[in-house]
């Protein structure tokens, strides 16, 4: 059961979007008079992308990607699995994958890999949050909003066995059983 006095606030909702919104300006001017089409990676990015497209200027269609790599609680499976796939042709298009974290990185070495493949014209990477000191595959990361520490997180998308991901803050989770 998840108890009040096990969660410490990492971030608050200002926080994020502030962090949101200095992301957007960064891809605004990058791909200024270009189009985009942001892959968003179900199911912990959803309130990111939501809250990201909100705040680009430029051309930005979304589709979505559901990969499966940690199995209950916290620990990475180390296997990557493709739920659902792209459904948009992205053949010359720019792409933007969106994650709200990143750990090992092999999640998104599997997408990164099978968007090229896909023969997108740019694949770039952007996330909220990044656990730098864990990965375990290398993957080039462009935008990042904050590097934190190995802890675990959740909130803003971000879940413990699917609970959480409604919170509007982003919490240390320090005794998550
Ligand atoms: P990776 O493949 O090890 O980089 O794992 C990336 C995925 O694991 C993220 O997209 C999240 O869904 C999940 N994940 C990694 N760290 C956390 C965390 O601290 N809290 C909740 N989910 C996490
Ligand atoms: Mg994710």
């Amino acid at each position: 059961m998840l108890d009040n006095k096990n969660f410490t606030k990492y971030l608050n909702r200002h926080e994020i979007d502030a962090a949101v919104q200095s992301i957007a300006n960064r891809i605004n001017d990058d791909y200024a008079g270009r189009e985009v089409v942001l892959i968003g990676v179900l199911k912990g990015a959803i309130l990111f992308v939501a809250d990201l497209v909100r705040h680009l200027k430029i051309e930005a269609k979304i589709d979505f990607v559901r990969l499966s790599s940690y199995g209950k609680g916290r620990a990475s499976s180390g296997t990557v699995t493709l739920v659902k796939d792209v459904h948009m042709d992205i053949r010359g298009k720019h792409v933007l994958i969106v994650e709200e974290i990143i750990d090992s990185g092999r999640t998104l070495r599997f997408l990164y890999d099978r968007l090229k493949k896909a023969e997108a014209a740019t694949v770039e990477v952007v996330t909220l949050l990044d656990k730098a000191s864990k990965r375990v595959v290398d993957v080039p990361v462009k935008y990042v909003g904050r590097r934190i520490d190995d802890q675990f997180l959740v909130g803003y998308g971000l879940d413990l066995e699917e609970r959480c991901r409604n919170l509007c803050d982003i919490f240390y989770l320090k005794y998550p059983n």
